[in-house]
Parts: structure tokens; sequence; C-alpha cells
């Protein structure tokens, strides 16, 4: 679709690009951002696909307003403060989800926290704005690569696979936001970034600075991270006493299926919100699951599955 500069023409264009379920890349203040409805499970595993992660790492939902994140999470009065300094801004914040948020699953890969922030740019908050909901957005380069800060990087990055481009020019800042998760006893910064910890501290007090960034080169070391409570057994063909299996694939009964028809972008859709509902299942005491190919999105699928079974 290629590089767009920002106008009425090209708001609309994303806006309804993002409608269909597809992903646009947008400028932020920190780096481009490769956007997707937050309450799409589809949309949202595309960027997992575009971006080649191996692994279901949680998004941050990018909102246009105070009102709009509190329909996402639940702020202590800490950290409505916190957010009422530095929103608009390069500040995420990590808070517990709210329990009636339409948030997709797999863009918190299955967290009951979620990370939120409101961006200070104006095409940013435009599209969310028009969209009328949060959009989660990673940084726009492929795994591993160098987050981007022009439009050009965003499209050098995904070559013949990138998204819809929006041209905000270069980003200001040019850093990723800081990350800083309230759900804890003392707040804790989880990424440095564009707003700085003193800054932080003047505010708050007292406050933690996570070691290294060993949390950001390997999100499956996060402290925490949803998995069933109950058992799961994995290459499952067929269910054993008390066992409900979870399909995927035409061979398997198409209720508790990840995908009948076999795509993996579709079972990745759907993997944290079914692995939830059999969790909640009376009948079901322990979860079995079919194979799933170890390609492409299968890859993230499987790491998330194997550390579920590991308990
Ligand atoms: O500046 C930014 O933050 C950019 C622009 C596009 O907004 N976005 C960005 O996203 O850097 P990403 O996906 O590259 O980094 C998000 C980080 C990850 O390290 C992830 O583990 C962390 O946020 N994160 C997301 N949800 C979390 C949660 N519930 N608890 C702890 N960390 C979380
Ligand atoms: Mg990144």
């Amino acid at each position: 679709m290629g590089i767009k500069k920002f106008d009425r023409h090209s708001l609309t264009l994303a806006v309804d690009t993002l409608n269909s379920k597809q992903l646009v890349a947008i400028p932020t203040e920190t780096v481009y951002g490769l956007a997707a409805d937050a309450y799409d499970d589809t949309a949202v595993a595309r960027i997992y696909q575009l971006k080649q992660r191996p692994q279901f790492n949680p998004l941050i939902a990018h909102v246009d307003s105070l009102e709009m994140a509190e329909q996402l999470v639940e702020f202590s009065p800490l950290a409505l403060q916190l957010a009422k300094t530095f929103w608009p801004g390069p500040l995420t914040i990590v808070l517990p989800r709210q329990v009636d948020s339409q948030l997709s699953h797999l863009a918190t890969a299955g967290l009951d926290t979620v990370a939120v922030r409101w961006p200070q740019h104006p095409i940013a908050t435009a599209i969310i704005t028009r969209l009328g909901r949060p959009l989660v957005a990673p940084s726009a380069n492929p795994s591993q690569a160098i987050s981007p800060t022009s439009a050009k990087d965003v499209a050098a990055g995904f070559g013949d696979k990138a998204p819809l481009i929006i041209d905000g020019g270069p980003c200001d800042v040019g850093l990723e936001s800081t990350i800083i998760d309230m759900t804890v006893t003392t707040p804790t910064i989880l990424r440095p970034g564009g707003i700085t910890a003193a800054q932080i501290k003047s505010l708050l007090g007292d406050v933690t600075v996570a070691k290294s960034n060993a949390f950001i080169k390997a999100p499956g070391m996060m402290r925490r991270h949803y998995a069933p409570s109950k058992p799961v057994r994995l290459n499952a063909r067929a269910a054993e006493h008390g066992e409900t299996l979870l399909g995927f694939g035409p061979e398997y009964d198409s209720v508790n299926n990840l995908s009948p028809k076999g795509d993996l972008c579709e079972a990745a859709a759907n993997l944290f919100h079914m692995l939830r509902l059999l969790d909640s299942h009376s009948n079901c005491q322990k979860i079995a699951i079919a194979p799933i190919p170890n390609e492409g999105l299968g890859v993230a699928i499987n790491d998330r599955l194997s550390r579920a079974a590991a308990g």
C-alpha cells in the first residue's frame, strides 16, 4: 500500500484499513508503531505474524484520552496523578485490566495487566479518535531489528510485506516510551525511555528501576505470564479421561478448535480466549491440545503452550 502523507484522505484510508482488521504503521512521538484495532484478535495476530516474533510479547494499548484509558484499566490515585502529569507523552503505565474491557487477550498475551499510553502525536491520536477504539502498536520493525523513526525506515524494514504507512515525518523523541509498572507495591520502571526516572521520582517519590533490561530482551522471562490453572497436555491426538481436547485443523471436532481450517493466524487469534474458556469450564479437568505445526505463527503458539504445559 506504500507510504502516504497524512491528510484527510489518508486518515480515512487508515481507519478503513484498521476497521478491516489490517495493520497500519503510524507515527508517534517516540517511534513508528505497527498498529492494529486493540479489540480484534485477528488484527492483533497479524502484528505477530508480520513482526515474526517467536513469542507473544504483550503490546501497548494506545489511547486518545484518559477516558479511553479508563475503559481498559483501573487507575489507582497515584497512577492517575502520573497519567495527568505525563500524558499525552512517552510514558507507558502498566495497570490492572478492567474486567469488562474488550481488549484482545492476544494483545496482552493473556495477562491481567495492561500497558497503556496516550501518545503525544496529532496523527496517532487523530487515527485513534476516528476509529473510536484504542490501537495496540509495537514498534514497526521486524523482530530483532532497530525501532523505526521515519516512514522510510518502516518501509525498508518490511520490504514488500510493508503495510500502509502514514508518514508524519521523523519522530521527535526517537526512543521508545518509558514503561512503569504500577501494579506492584513500589512503582517499578521496567524500561527506560522518553520520560526519565528522575522526572518520575520527583512526582512519586519511591520508585524502583528494574535491573538491566533483561525483561525486554527476554519477554518469556516475564515475572508474570498467563497460564491456565489446569494441567495442559501437548501433542494430543484424542482426549483421555477428564480431558477436554483443544483441536487444530479439520481432523478435529469444530467446537473446541483453534482453527478448524488449520490457519495459524486464526489459531493465534483464538489461543488466549479459548484457553481461558476451557480453564473456566467446570467439566474440564485437564486441557489436551492437538499438535500445532512449528512454523510461522506456530512457533509463538508452541512457545506459549510449552510454558503452559510446564506449569
Ligand atoms: O514508544 C513506544 O512505547 C512504542 C510506540 C509505538 O508507542 N511502542 C513500543 O512497543 O515500544 P513494544 O511492543 O516494542 O514494547 C512494548 C513493551 C514490551 O517490552 C512488553 O513486554 C511491555 O511493553 N509490556 C506490554 N504489556 C505489558 C504488561 N502488561 N506488563 C509488563 N510489560 C508489558
Ligand atoms: Mg520494540
